[in-house]
């Protein structure tokens, strides 16, 4: 399996654009294959975890043409799928099993939902819970209802589902079945999760009624086709925007990157920790997207907790790296969710980050990472996780001497360009494309 040998490098000062948003390319794929006509979606990542969607609903009968890698032509089965030939494979993505889950429970056919290794060590009675109180039946053949997941699609009631876990995912489920039953359905919350399914549904014409943590959604009705357009994702910017913003002489522009709002705390956090961030939305269309610029500083160390954890859910193996690279002490608490991600990130992170020479405490739901050390280069593991991966590739740029990153295949879930764009970014100074002009109002 291939591996990244990285050293340290030089400040950033570059303008970027990063690939197209995982969790709206496939809830693009979904809405738009469930419309009433043809929808042509742009910007969309075409990345291992987003083809696997895109494959799904292929062997469901949707027709997708993919002109180029970025661009896809749904042709929308107007609610109407046909069952699967085979076992429908969900590779390493959650997404595509939970939200799936979903739309197949309602179908008049069996389905049965594959994972690799890790997605079948994934938790499933969370989305198996609500879909059952529906009506649906369906269940996890591993241990504790782990995939594979079998579903005999059939009729299903509409709920008032409260949800233990602030889960976009259980959410979207949810969401998604209803379409297929008669009444209102609603989904409460526990903390705001990112609210992509809830903006894209009204985008496709379904008005869903949001009322704080709870949205609301009338059964029977069919997504209108529409063309969308997928923002970059900021999950995959904040890489390079940690990157940037722990070193003072680095300057980061990342453009055309959402910026919805239960997305966009990992800028709040970069804030409370010194660097200098400025960002504008130029568009609402469907999801706000503009341009993050970041200043580097000589970072500071933050908590991070509670109702900001949602938000920064995808981003706590990077802000890890950050609180090491910054002065003071970096506590990460109620975020117990990591434990069942990929892999478990708070595990996975502390080891690394020791194997750098950082002093790192494990809690049951979080760490505590006592920064300001030079890191030391290490050989890393990525425990098959992209974004442990990922998160380390940037902790070897700050590392003395060099950093070896083990199976980094599996960036190709979420960013298959990555690398490349390391590259890009980590020549020397002068070969970099500088940052032209700065947002109005960025002063240092
Ligand atoms: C996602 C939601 C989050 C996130 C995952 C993608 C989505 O998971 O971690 O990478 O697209 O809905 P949960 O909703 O389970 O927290």
């Amino acid at each position: 399996m291939g591996s990244w040998r990285i050293e340290q490098t030089p400040p950033i000062q570059a303008e970027i654009t990063v690939p197209g948003d995982k969790s709206i390319s496939h809830r693009a794929v979904i809405l738009s294959a469930l419309s009433n006509g043809t929808c042509v979606v742009t910007g969309f990542l075409p990345s291992e975890d987003c083809l696997c969607t895109v494959n799904a609903m292929r062997a469901l009968g949707v027709e997708i043409e993919q002109p180029e890698p970025t661009t896809l032509i749904v042709h929308g089965c107007k609610k109407q799928l046909t069952a699967p030939a085979g076992d429908l494979d969900c590779g390493n993505s959650g997404t595509t099993m939970r939200l799936l889950a979903g739309v197949l429970a309602a179908q008049p056919f069996q389905c049965r939902l594959v994972g690799d290794a890790s997605l079948s060590r994934r938790p499933m009675r969370r989305v198996i819970d609500p879909l059952t109180q529906m009506g649906a039946k369906l269940r996890g053949e591993g241990t504790r209802d782990t995939p594979p997941l079998v579903i005999e699609g059939g009729p299903l009631n509409p709920i008032h589902y409260v949800s233990p876990v602030a889960s976009a995912q259980v959410k979207s489920a949810v969401l998604l079945a209803s379409l297929f039953t008669k009444g209102t359905t609603s989904v409460t919350e526990p903390i705001q999760s990112r609210n992509h399914t809830e903006r894209m549904l009204a985008w496709y014409l379904l008005r869903p009624h949001v009322a704080e943590l709870t949205v609301s959604l009338e059964g029977d009705q069919m997504p209108e086709s529409r063309d969308f357009q997928v923002p970059g994702d900021i999950s995959s910017a904040a890489f390079w925007m940690v990157a940037a913003a722990a070193n003072p002489q680095s300057h980061l522009m990342v453009k055309n990157v959402g910026l919805n709002e239960t997305r966009t705390g990992i800028l709040a956090v970069l804030v409370r920790m010194g660097a200098h961030v400025h960002e504008i939305v130029q568009s609402e269309d469907g999801e706000p997207t503009g341009i993050v610029e970041i200043e580097g500083a000589k970072l500071k160390g933050t908590e991070i907790r509670g109702n900001e954890i949602p938000n920064v859910i995808d981003e706590l193996p990077i802000l890890a790296v950050a609180g090491a690279l910054a002065q003071g002490v970096t506590v990460i608490a109620d975020a117990a969710e990591l434990r069942v991600k990929e892999t478990d990130r708070l595990a996975a992170v502390a080891t690394n980050l020791r194997a750098m020479g950082v002093h790192v405490s494990e809690t049951p739901d979080g760490l505590e990472i006592y920064g300001g050390t030079p890191l030391k280069g290490a050989r890393l593991a990525s425990y098959g996780d992209h974004r442990i991966a990922m998160a380390f590739a940037v902790a070897g740029m700050f590392a003395e001497g060099e950093t070896v990153i083990e199976d980094v295949e599996c960036v190709a879930t979420s960013y298959p360009a990555f690398y490349e764009t390391l590259q890009q970014l980590t020549r020397e100074r002068q070969q970099q494309i500088p940052v032209i002009a700065s947002l109005p109002g960025f002063e240092q």
